[in-house]
């Protein structure tokens, strides 16, 4: 019997076992073994496509992925060939997305504390931009472009100072965030960079926050900056182009956030009767294009029955995944295997790190014994990137199906590859 899973259209039920596009996922996690990410190609292209589509009616836009949520290679790989471009936020993302074939000329490199080393990097490769978030950095950038004898193309990032109504761990949008400059200190800031000569002005910026499922704090955030916008433009200062961020949030449960059309279509309708439609429309998004396009794969070790809760204790761990332990987050978890002859019971679904924090999901309904496979969804985004290597355990092996076909993109890492960097004493 085949069946989708409601709000997963890339995994489906095929006689009870659980298929990414058209390859058994147990099949995966026998040969290649557990805890595994594995990552639908389909799924990443749909999403971009999703992004692309939205942003069609622009005369030119630039979807510049956020590397942050997920940056193997032949991910950033297969995103640059669809035609993104990259949202960058230190040196060793910038020299991936360059490794992976990306145009220098597609990235846009924001974080509050980019060294002069990074600046000097991205100088060199010759970004589309620099997203700055203060006025020192300014003066920096300045002084480092003066140093490597070219202009530095800026774009500043404002505060809008807007509640993105999420997790406030990943809300950046609020005055009493670190991000981005003060609202009320941006038309200072931007006569500023324009009075340094090593700093050309380019775009404006502004991203308030991660896992948004309203479009109510993207439509408060573009009606500040385009009273903004006029300011700025009316002393004299052009912006070319106009980045309205990532964060759109993806359904881990029962969320239901708009999709790139629904979200996008208001915000550009705004900025035409602005008399700003002929801007370069920049987005940023990274949960949103792989999010559901990757589950993290792993295997119960043992089930232990408790008298007030069951543990399924299981081969992967927070630092595997860590979102349910930083943020509470919630993974819908599900059989590899659909045993219809097992009775279903409530499960804590936990690792083996020494923490209890150490979880993935409370008080499951699973049909499970020891040595079944589990898929946590959601995963592709913000899984492997915050991977760590905690108790001594190796990072998970990475997967991407694409159809029929299996590419294993990142190889299991070993112990040896864990202290390959440690000296014993003399
Ligand atoms: N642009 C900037 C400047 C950002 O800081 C971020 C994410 C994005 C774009 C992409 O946002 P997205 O579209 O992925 O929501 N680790 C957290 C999420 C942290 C997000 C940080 N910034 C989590 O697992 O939920």
């Amino acid at each position: 019997m085949n069946a989708s899973l409601p709000g997963f259209p890339f995994f489906h039920y095929h006689q009870d076992q659980l298929y990414l596009e058209q390859v058994d996922i147990a099949a995966l996690a026998a040969q290649y073994g557990t805890p595994l990410y594995v990552y639908s190609k389909a799924a990443l292209l749909h999403a971009v496509s999703s992004y692309q589509q939205a942003l069609a009616h622009t005369p030119s836009h630039l979807v510049c992925y956020a590397v942050k949520a997920n940056s193997s290679l032949a991910i950033l790989q297969t995103l640059a060939q669809a035609g993104c471009g990259f949202d960058i936020v230190s040196g060793g993302e910038l020299q991936r997305v360059l490794t992976a074939g990306a145009k220098a000329n597609t990235v846009v490199f924001s974080g509050v504390g980019k060294t002069r080393a990074e600046m000097h990097q991205a100088l060199k490769a010759g970004i589309k931009c620099f997203n700055v978030e203060s006025l020192q950095e300014l003066d920096v950038l300045a002084s480092v472009a003066k140093e490597a004898g070219t202009q530095a193309p800026v774009s500043l990032r404002i505060n809008p100072d807007v509640d993105a109504k999420t997790h406030p761990y990943i809300s950046t949008g609020l005055e009493n965030n670190k991000f981005g400059i003060a609202y009320k200190q941006a038309l200072a800031a931007y006569q500023h960079a324009a009075s340094l000569p090593d700093l050309r002005i380019v775009g404006i910026d502004c991203h308030i926050g991660s896992q948004i499922t309203e479009a109510s704090p993207y439509l408060d955030t573009v009606n500040r900056l385009l009273a903004l916008i006029q300011q700025i433009e009316s002393h004299g200062i052009h912006l070319e182009h106009i980045d309205l961020g990532g964060g759109l949030g993806i359904t881990y449960h029962d969320e239901t956030p708009p999709t790139p059309t629904n979200l996008y279509q208001p915000l550009i309708e705004r900025l035409h009767a602005h008399g700003l439609q002929s801007r370069e429309l920049l987005v940023e998004p990274g949960r949103s294009i792989v999010g559901n396009a990757g589950a993290l794969i792993t295997q119960v070790l043992y089930l232990k029955p408790g008298a007030h809760k069951n543990f399924c204790i299981v081969d992967a761990a927070m630092n595997d995944l860590a979102r349910p332990a930083m943020y509470e987050a919630y993974h819908e978890i599900v059989e590899l295997k659909r045993h219809t002859d097992l009775p279903a019971a409530p499960y804590d679904v936990v690792g083996p790190v020494c923490e209890s924090s150490d979880w993935l999901g409370y008080d499951r309904q699973l049909r499970v014994q020891a040595g079944d496979f589990l898929a946590v969804l959601s995963a592709g985004a913000y899984g492997m990137t915050m991977s760590s290597n905690y108790n001594s355990r190796t990072r998970a092996a990475e997967i991407l199906v694409d159809g029929k076909s299996v590419h294993l993109i990142r190889k299991r890492e070993t112990v040896t590859d864990l202290y390959a960097h440690e000296q014993l004493l003399p």
